[in-house]
């Protein structure tokens, strides 16, 4: 089921979201609904609280070299802890709760990642370039951040100003 994305300003995005601690049918329905919702609204990746449900899950699914986004390559992070992180890396980020806006963001390049899977079996990954920034990302909306924090003062106030146009709109 297609879910309603929560979007910017609303104050639920800052919350920071729980453990998961039931890696039960729910949780499985919940997953599956962020999928559908996240391919629905096109984006890349997908945090539970931009779905409002203030749990520490997110996914994330990059498309293929030539463009294809392929369910294979689903990524589905429960409970994830960032244990190491190398270099850095700019890129032009956006979110499915900030839309039409994108912003060069700096994170690190590499990361390493502990994480749970639907079952709750302990997993790690290690990602580099755009995987690592999306992970990253999605992370920060767990701890009830978005990416428009990261920008500078100036960019920030830009932002501020534009969005208050579009929101009255
Ligand atoms: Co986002």
């Amino acid at each position: 089921m297609i879910r309603e994305i929560i979007t910017y300003p609303n104050k639920r995005l800052f919350l920071r979201s729980k453990e998961v601690e039931e890696f039960d049918k729910k949780l499985a329905v919940l997953l599956d609904d962020m999928y559908e919702t996240m391919i629905h609204k096109k984006g890349i990746g997908l945090a539970a609280i931009q779905v409002d449900v203030p749990l520490r899950a997110l996914i994330i699914n990059l498309p293929t070299p030539e463009g294809e986004q392929k369910k294979e390559d689903l990524l589905e992070l429960i409970n994830p802890q960032i244990v190491k992180t190398e270099g850095s890396i700019v890129y032009t980020e956006g979110c499915l709760s900030i839309p039409e806006y994108y912003e060069d963001v700096e994170r690190a390049n590499w990361v390493k990642v502990k994480y749970q899977d639907r079952d709750g079996n302990e997993k790690s990954l290690e990602a580099e370039g755009l995987l690592a920034v999306a992970i990253q990302h999605e992370i920060d909306h767990l701890d009830g951040h978005l990416f428009i924090e990261k920008l500078p003062y100036f960019k920030r106030k830009k932002f501020e100003k534009e969005w208050k146009k579009r929101v009255k709109r």
